[in-house]
């Protein structure tokens, strides 16, 4: 199972905001810095760009894209997207989340408590949680972890790549650091001001960029933490 997205843009009636195309065969990074279109692409993937805006999408994949359905979502920060005041139990579509919450490794005695009363390391994985009980075969994730303390940020990134692999889900992970990108993901593009400018195996380009602007991300992303894989 892969996705190719034969063509995406988005426009206003002046300006191309983004203008892409891209293939996953595993788990993709799509990285690049604030504003250079990461978030407009996800909600165009999920129908959901503003109705403003010019979209045309053309795309291949053995499913139909279907948000909740085929295509499931987790957002950059869990809180804002649960209702604090409801159980986390109740707000699941599925009536068992107990099954998703092994698969994220969630103690599922949380299910039964209110959104602040868990910590972010724990609402990211109920997020990802929720995501999963829609049996999705397109996860996309848009900064899944960057409202996360180092230390729990290196964990949640770690389940998402063996939830990719033990699913075999197809994941599109938007972040703007080329660290968390390299621990999840076999594939990467580079966006910059809503275009690819570099695209490859993750080992090979952090290895080898060849576009200036990747080279400054990773320059920008390793400085301090290095790579691992
Ligand atoms: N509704 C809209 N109408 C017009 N322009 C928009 C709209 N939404 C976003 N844009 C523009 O599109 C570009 C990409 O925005 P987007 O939110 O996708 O950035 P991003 O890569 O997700 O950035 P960040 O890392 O800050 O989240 C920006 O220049 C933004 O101003
Ligand atoms: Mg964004």
């Amino acid at each position: 199972m892969s996705f190719t997205c034969k063509h995406l843009s988005i426009a206003t009636g002046e300006h191309m905001l983004v203008n892409i195309d891209f293939h996953i065969a595993h788990s993709m990074a799509l990285v690049g810095q604030s504003g250079s279109g990461k978030s407009l692409t996800l909600k165009a993937l999920l129908g959901m760009a503003p109705q403003r805006l010019h979209v045309h999408l053309d795309y291949e994949a053995p499913f139909a894209l279907e948000r909740g359905k085929s295509v499931g979502f987790v957002p950059q920060n869990p809180f804002t997207a649960l209702s604090p005041l409801t159980r986390i139990r109740a707000q699941f579509f599925h009536p068992e989340p107990e099954l998703f919450c092994a698969m994220v490794k969630l103690d599922p005695v949380l299910l039964d408590r209110y959104p602040p009363e868990l910590s972010g390391g724990q609402l990211q994985r109920v997020a990802i949680a929720m995501a999963l009980s829609h049996r999705p075969k397109l996860l996309l994730m848009d900064e899944p972890t960057t409202a996360l303390d180092a230390a729990t940020r290196e964990q949640v990134l770690e389940m998402i790549k063996q939830l990719q692999e033990e699913l075999g889900l197809l994941i599109l992970f938007v972040t703007h650091d080329m660290h968390s990108a390299a621990l999840v993901c076999q594939e990467i593009a580079i966006l910059n001001a809503g275009e690819i400018v570099e695209r490859g195996e993750m080992a090979s380009l952090v290895a080898a960029p060849s576009h200036p602007y990747t080279k400054a991300l990773l320059a920008a992303g390793f400085a301090t933490r290095g790579f691992r894989q």
